[in-house]
């Protein structure tokens, strides 16, 4: 069944300005902001509250009881664990480690795809992550794979954890983006790559405000699908 509004995929690695420019386009154009790696990082701090066993056999199987019993949530733009808001909590760098790790297994995936579809399923918003155009939403009406080159990247990501006062150099930020970047891309499920269909920008030289602009013009351009957009 058609969708009333269409879906925005935006699909790139880490700390390529997905979220800034995300939101940034779903202002503009009035629809609703969802991070869906916040909503695996919600996943990573329900296996730490758990104290989930990575290691002992039957991981799967406890890992599908413990999602089925967690809510997952969007209140805005918080992102609510069980009806608490852990939007600061999930931008702990060993958080990001734990949902990447997470986020290779299957009852993971699974649960957070059924989830996300739901989220999206009547269309009106954009949805930023590593897997929403190839694997959550192949039919989304506009798809998007933002990407930078790696030092670009690490130094927006170090800025970002120095403005909280995290402990880390940059060169330990480059390393962790090096090795996250080898687990998204590499993984067996649904890894990070480009949809065919996706149109490719290369934020490397582009602050946020100009990619948006040139995702509105792609939209505005997209004919039929761009049908019912507000345009500022
Ligand atoms: O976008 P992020 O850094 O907050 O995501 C954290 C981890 O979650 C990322 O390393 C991989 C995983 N993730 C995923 O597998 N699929 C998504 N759609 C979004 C995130």
């Amino acid at each position: 069944m058609k969708r009333p509004r269409p879906v925005i995929a935006i699909d790139g690695p880490v700390s390529a300005g997905k979220s800034t420019v995300a939101r940034g386009l779903a202002h503009a154009l009035g629809f609703v902001y969802l991070s869906t790696g916040a909503m695996y990082r919600a996943a990573a701090i329900k296996a730490l509250e758990t104290k989930l066993d990575l290691q002992s056999g039957d991981l799967e199987a406890r890992l599908k009881r413990m999602l089925d019993r967690a809510q997952i949530r969007f209140d805005g733009e918080r992102i609510m664990l069980d009806g608490r808001d852990v939007s600061r909590e999930i931008g702990a760098p060993a958080i990001g480690d734990l949902a990447s790790r997470l986020s290779t297994l299957a009852a993971v995936r699974t649960h957070m795809r059924d989830l996300q579809r739901r989220m999206g399923e009547r269309g009106g918003v954009v949805m930023e992550g590593r897997d929403i155009g190839t694997a959550v939403f192949p039919d989304a009406e506009f798809k998007f794979f933002l990407d930078a080159e790696v030092e670009v990247r690490a130094r927006r990501r170090y800025a970002e954890l120095a403005a909280k006062q995290e402990p880390i150099t940059f060169d330990e930020v480059l390393q962790q983006l090096r090795e996250r970047d080898v687990r998204d891309r590499g993984r067996a499920l649904a890894p990070l790559k480009r949809a065919d269909d996706a149109v490719l920008i290369d934020a490397t030289n582009l602050d946020a405000d100009q990619v948006v602009n040139q995702m509105k013009s792609l939209i505005a351009a997209g004919g039929n699908a761009g049908k019912g957009l507000k345009r500022n």
